[in-house]
C-alpha cells in the first residue's frame, strides 16, 4: 500500500498533527487515525428524504466492515434531496449536492468513500461527486421497499399514484377511493418499488461497476442488504489498499455496459441525463447518440412497473440485475471492470432467472429492441428522448396539431376548460421547463390529458417537453428537447395550431412550419414572461451555468475531475 493519503493529516509529531489527532479521539485509540485507510460515509440520510431515512442502520453495517478490514470509518451526512418533498424539483439541486460533496471528501482526511443513496438524485450526485474527486469509491444503494397492497392488488410507487388520479379525473374511481390508497402505497422503508429513477440508478451504479455485484434491488427491509453492506465496508478498505479509482472502473466501457442495462430493464429516461453527467466528471467521451446506438438493439427483459406488470422485490427474487445482464451478456464489454477488480461478466456465471414472468429469457424476450431513442429534426436540433417501451405503439408514428402551454401553470389552468380546442390526435406541447427555464427541468413531460379526452376513455396522446419525466411514468412522452426553449431552442417558436410530426422508427421530430418562417417567430411574449429570471443565490448561479439535457445539465464549471491533492494546512 502506498502512503495514506490521511498521513498527510496524521503522520509527525508537530504542532499540526497533534490538532488533527487530537480532536478526533474521543474514544477512538490512537491507532485508529494511524496507518489505516480513512473510509468515509457520504451518507444521504435524512427525515425529509424518506426513501433513505433507513441509511443510518445500513451506515452502521458498512461501518462494522470497515473495521473489519482495518480501516475506520466515518460518518459524513451529505447534501440529500427527497424527491417527493423539495420544490419546485430536487433536480435544482443534484449538482449542488454533487459539488459539496465533492469539496468535503477532499478537504477532509479521507482515503476513500462509501456512498450511501437511494432516492433519485442521491446516487447520481454521490457518483459525480465520486469521479470529479477520484479517491476509491463504492455505492451501497439504499434499496427499493416492499410491494404495498390496495384491495388486494399491489401498488408501484408513482406509477399507481398517476393512474388512479387519471382514473378519478376520469370519474371511473371515487375520490375516497383514491385517499384510502394512500395508507396502502408506502409499505416499509426504502425507496419507490417501481423501476422508476432510485431503481434505475441503483441499476446503473451496478452495471457501471460501482457498486458489490448483486447488491442492486435487495429490497431495503431485506437483511441481506445489511450483509453487503458489511461486505462493501471491507471491500472499501481493499480499494483504498490497491488504489483503486472511479477513473479505473468508470471507463467508456462501463457507460456502454450501463446503456445495455438500462434497455434490458426499461430503465428510466433520467438516467440518460445522470450517466451523461457523471461521464462529464471523468472526462469520458459518452453523447446521447451512445443511448440510441448502443441500447436501442437490446431486447426488454424486464416486465417491471411503469412499461410493464411487477415491482422491484419480484425483480430481486426473480434473479435480480446479474440474471438480466447474463442474457445479454454477449453484448455487454467484457473488459470494463467493476470494483471488485474482476470484470461486470465475470459475476454472471452463478446468476441464474427464477422468475420467468419477471424476467424473461433473450429468446422470449417482452419486445426485442427496447432502450431510448434518440430524436432529431427542426424541433430539436441537440436531440430529444423518448421510451419506446413506456409509448403506445399506434403512436410511434404521429402527425398532429399543436396545442401549445407556455407553463406547467398555464397548462393547469388551462387543461381541463370546455372551451380548449383539442381532441386526442392533438399534440401536446410544454415549454419553459428546461434546466434554464423552470429553472432545474422538472418531472412535468408526462403532462396530464385534457379532461376532454380522458372523457373518452382515451389515455395517451403525445406529449412535447424540454422538461423530464417521473422515471415511474409512461406515455408516448417526448422529453429533455434541446436547446430547450429558454436556451433559444425552437421549442419556444412553436405556435398552437402548427403540425408536428413524430417518428420514432425515423428519429424524428419536426415541426411543419417552413425554416425563413420559423426563423421569423420570436419566442411568444407569454412564454418568455414564465422563463426563469432568479436575482440571485443558488438559481441564478445555476441559471447562468447549467448546460442542456443533453450534456448532462451539469454546471460548466463542475465538468471534468479535479482530483484529490491535499490542499494548504488550515492552522
Ligand atoms: Fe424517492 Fe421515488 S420518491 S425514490
Ligand atoms: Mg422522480
Amino acid at each position: 500500500m502506498n502512503e495514506l493519503r490521511s498521513a498527510q493529516w496524521y503522520s509527525g509529531d508537530d504542532r499540526n498533527s497533534y490538532i488533527h489527532r487530537a480532536w478526533m479521539r474521543r474514544g477512538l485509540p490512537g491507532s485508529a487515525l494511524g496507518g489505516r485507510p480513512q473510509i468515509a460515509i457520504a451518507n444521504t440520510a435524512s427525515d425529509l428524504t424518506p426513501c433513505n431515512s433507513h441509511l443510518n442502520e445500513v451506515a452502521a453495517s458498512v461501518k462494522d466492515g470497515i473495521w473489519a478490514a482495518g480501516g475506520t470509518p466515518l460518518n459524513l451526512p451529505v447534501l440529500s434531496l427527497g424527491e417527493t418533498q423539495v420544490r419546485p424539483t430536487a433536480m435544482l439541486w443534484r449538482n449542488l449536492a454533487a459539488m459539496a460533496t465533492e469539496e468535503m471528501l477532499r478537504a477532509n482526511p479521507i482515503d476513500g468513500v462509501v456512498l450511501l443513496g437511494g432516492c433519485d438524485k442521491t446516487i447520481p450526485s454521490l457518483l459525480m461527486a465520486a469521479a470529479s474527486v477520484d479517491l476509491p469509491a463504492v455505492v451501497v444503494p439504499g434499496g427499493p421497499m416492499l410491494t404495498g397492497h390496495f384491495r388486494g392488488a399491489p401498488l408501484g410507487c408513482g406509477t399507481d399514484v398517476w393512474r388512479l388520479s387519471e382514473e378519478v379525473r376520469a370519474g371511473t374511481l371515487p375520490p375516497e377511493a383514491f385517499l384510502e390508497s394512500e395508507s396502502s402505497m408506502i409499505r416499509s422503508r426504502g425507496h419507490c418499488n417501481t423501476m422508476g429513477t432510485a431503481s434505475t440508478m441503483a441499476c446503473m451504479a451496478e452495471a457501471l461497476g460501482a457498486t458489490l455485484p448483486g447488491i442492486a434491488g435487495t429490497p431495503a427491509p431485506d437483511s441481506r442488504l445489511l450483509e453487503q453492506a458489511h461486505e462493501t465496508g471491507r471491500l472499501a478498505v481493499e480499494l483504498v489498499e490497491r488504489d483503486r479509482r472511479p477513473s479505473d472502473v468508470l471507463t467508456r466501457s462501463s457507460f456502454l455496459n450501463a446503456i445495455v442495462a438500462l434497455a434490458a430493464i426499461g430503465g428510466s429516461t433520467n438516467a440518460v441525463v445522470h450517466l451523461l453527467a457523471i461521464a462529464g466528471r471523468l472526462g469520458v467521451d459518452l453523447g446521447l447518440d451512445d443511448f440510441d446506438r448502443t441500447g436501442s438493439g437490446v431486447p426488454l427483459l424486464v416486465d417491471l412497473q411503469p412499461s410493464g406488470r411487477h415491482l422491484m422485490d419480484d425483480l430481486h427474487r426473480a434473479g435480480g440485475l446479474l440474471a438480466v445482464l447474463r442474457e445479454v451478456r454477449d453484448l455487454l464489454d467484457p473488459d470494463a471492470l467493476t470494483v471488485t477488480g474482476r470484470p461486470l461478466v465475470d459475476h454472471l456465471e452463478d446468476a441464474r432467472i427464477w422468475d420467468e414472468t419477471v424476467i424473461r429469457p433473450r429468446g422470449a424476450p417482452l419486445r426485442p429492441d427496447a432502450g431510448i431513442a434518440v430524436l432529431r429534426g427542426n424541433l430539436a436540433p441537440d436531440g430529444a428522448v423518448i421510451k419506446p417501451a413506456a409509448a403506445s405503439p399506434e403512436l410511434l408514428r404521429h402527425r398532429g396539431r399543436a396545442v401549445v402551454f407556455d407553463s406547467v401553470e398555464d397548462l393547469h389552468a388551462r387543461l381541463d376548460s370546455p372551451d380548449l380546442d383539442v381532441d386526442e390526435t392533438c399534440v401536446l406541447v410544454l415549454r419553459g421547463c428546461g434546466p434554464k427555464g423552470y429553472p432545474g427541468m422538472p418531472e412535468v413531460g408526462n403532462m396530464p390529458l385534457p379532461a376532454k379526452v380522458l372523457a373518452k376513455g382515451v389515455r395517451d396522446m403525445v406529449r412535447i417537453s424540454d422538461a423530464r419525466m417521473s422515471g415511474t411514468a409512461y406515455g408516448t412522452v417526448v422529453l429533455h428537447t434541446a436547446p430547450e426553449a429558454a436556451a433559444g431552442g425552437p421549442l419556444g417558436l412553436v405556435r398552437t395550431g402548427d403540425m408536428i410530426i413524430l417518428d420514432v422508427p425515423g428519429r424524428r421530430l419536426d415541426v411543419e412550419v417552413p425554416a425563413d418562417e420559423l426563423g421569423r417567430r420570436g419566442d411568444a411574449e407569454a412564454s418568455k414572461a414564465a422563463y426563469a429570471a432568479p436575482v440571485g443565490g443558488w438559481e441564478r448561479l445555476y441559471v447562468d451555468h447549467v448546460q442542456q439535457a443533453d450534456r448532462g445539465a451539469d454546471l460548466d464549471f463542475l465538468v471534468g475531475s479535479r482530483g484529490h491533492q491535499v490542499s494548504r494546512e488550515s492552522h
